[in-house]
């Protein structure tokens, strides 16, 4: 019994591949290629995966001389105001993107609670998209028109004395805060990066944040958010 040797086991593929580096990294090769043309192909017909190229009517569609404040609720996706856009600046300043969301995903659990699935579309203007991967607070996608901007303020100030068993911070400095960013500059920017801002958004557009408090701008896009298209609830913005 003593001098028995023990069984060897034939070694799986798994240990094989483990034990011989060169082999190793052979299979990561191929393993990793395969991940990467699953994920980069689709990049290559965005303009056909884009909602608006099926639904054109989603998008605003800006009339020659037409400016962003000739928009109204509902015309359409649109390019952020100079306040929004500067809320926006101070919800990635502030770092609200680490708690919430903005992205409802496809599913009925999800629609009921947040209402109608978020587009592609609905985010092509924002540098850089906001969708978030961790939801410790509720998504955000649809949250414009939701509450007043009394509640906003309240919440944004002391979060438990309107949400009692809320674990969100208090950000009270932000009603103190004046604007104090060059957000001409800003739209430029986002000018080179494809959002379609004519001049006549952007000429002027600082005088539009002057005097306001980063609370005011804060409330305003959170106010504007998923409130710019009608979507058909019964229509599938999807191929
Ligand atoms: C530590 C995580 C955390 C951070 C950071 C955070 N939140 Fe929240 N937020 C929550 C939680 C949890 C709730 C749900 C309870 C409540 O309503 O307060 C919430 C709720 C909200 C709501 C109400 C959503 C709804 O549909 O009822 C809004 C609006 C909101 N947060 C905005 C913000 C903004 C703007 C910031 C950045 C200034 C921010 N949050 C930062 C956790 C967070």
């Amino acid at each position: 019994m003593s001098n028995e040797r023990p069984e060897v086991k034939p070694k799986s593929f798994q240990e094989r591949m483990e034990i011989n580096v060169w082999a190793l990294v052979i299979m990561l090769a191929i393993v990793l290629s395969i991940g990467g043309i699953v994920e980069i192909v689709p990049l290559f017909v965005m303009d056909k995966t884009m909602e608006h190229n099926q639904a054109p009517e989603i998008l605003w569609q800006r009339k020659e001389g037409q400016t962003l404040a000739n928009w109204r609720p509902g015309d359409g996706i649109r390019p952020y105001t100079a306040l929004e856009l500067a809320g926006r600046e101070i919800y990635i300043k502030e770092g609200c993107y680490t708690c919430h969301s903005q992205m409802i995903r496809p599913f009925r659990d999800e629609k009921e609670r947040y209402g109608h699935y978020s587009l592609a579309s609905e985010s092509m203007y924002d540098h850089p998209f906001q969708w978030g991967s961790k939801r410790t607070g509720p998504d955000l996608a649809r949250v414009g028109g939701k509450y007043s901007d009394e509640w906003h303020r309240r919440h944004l100030r002391a979060p438990r004395s309107v949400v009692p068993e809320s674990i969100m911070p208090n950000y009270p400095w932000l009603k103190d805060n004046l604007l104090t960013m060059d957000i001409e500059r800003r739209m430029r920017a986002m000018q080179t990066l494809g959002v379609p801002y004519i001049d006549a958004d952007i000429v002027g557009a600082q005088a539009q944040i002057e005097n306001k408090t980063e609370e005011d701008a804060l409330v305003a896009y959170m106010q504007v958010l998923g409130t710019m298209a009608h979507l058909d609830e019964s229509k599938v913005y999807r191929e």
